[in-house]
């Protein structure tokens, strides 16, 4: 079958401003718009950029804005879609860096900022820190996250209404230290989470809920946070 693709072009090296380009490419209704993305580079225009790397949603890699939805190029099959045209558009709130690629280096600054790693002064015991299998229930589901950035650039504040936000993949990292059994930083990680750039800059759009390619339950994550910092400061 005869698939059409408008792939935004952009090269800082040469274009002033961006453009859109026109394909055609013959694939079949189980072909990933990953594997189209391929047979364009390969077989049409070798000079279109796009990142990926698994190829399995594993990476995150290859996050896209396809027909105005950011997800994952290697996830979504051409039969997913209705009709057979297709708007490939780099993911939004990043910069370009060329055609699909954008600079992830805003996301990770911000990502750096909420300290994602274990904080715990004491000192580690010979085997293991041990984590109870109901203490691990509580941070399952956002450790399952890939840092695509889907939901950041889904996110309606953080795309037209306060830029300042930390953003819904931000805080789905925080969370899984906040919750994490064994961190003993909570108290300082909510602190400096209680902004309106942080935490309360979350209007429940549940836009990244709706775009998370793992299905993480990003905005009931983001609630969780809001609701330790509300009892914090009942005590
Ligand atoms: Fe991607 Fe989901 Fe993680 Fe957001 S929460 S960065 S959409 S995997
Ligand atoms: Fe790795 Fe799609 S290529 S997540």
């Amino acid at each position: 079958m005869k698939y059409s693709f408008k792939i935004f072009r952009f090269d800082p090296s040469h274009d002033r401003t961006p453009h859109y380009r026109d394909y055609e490419v013959e694939a079949d209704p189980k072909d990933r718009i990953l594997d189209c993305l391929n047979k364009i580079r390969w077989e049409q225009d070798p000079s279109l950029a796009f990142r990926w790397s698994c190829g399995h949603g594993v990476c995150g890699s290859d996050a896209l804005k396809i027909n105005g939805v950011c997800t994952l190029a290697c996830q979504k099959l051409m039969r997913d879609y209705e009709g057979s045209s297709f708007l490939l558009e780099p993911i939004p709130v990043l910069p370009v860096l060329k055609d699909l690629v954008v600079s992830m280096e805003p996301f990770f600054r911000v990502y750096r900022s909420l300290k994602p790693y274990l904080i715990n002064p004491q000192e580690p015991p010979t085997v293991e820190r041990i984590q109870m299998p109901e203490e691990r229930k509580l941070i399952e589901d956002v450790i399952k996250c890939i840092s695509c950035a889907c939901c950041t650039s889904s996110c309606p504040v953080k795309t037209t209404e306060n830029m300042n936000f930390v953003g819904p993949a931000a805080l789905v990292k925080a969370h899984r230290y906040i919750c994490d059994s064994r961190d003993t930083s909570t108290i300082d990680r909510l602190k400096s989470l209680d902004t309106k750039v942080g935490v309360w800059g979350c209007k429940t759009y549940f836009k990244c809920t709706e775009v998370c390619p793992r299905s993480i339950k990003v905005t009931k994550a983001i609630n969780q946070i809001k609701r330790k910092i509300r009892n914090k400061s009942d005590d």
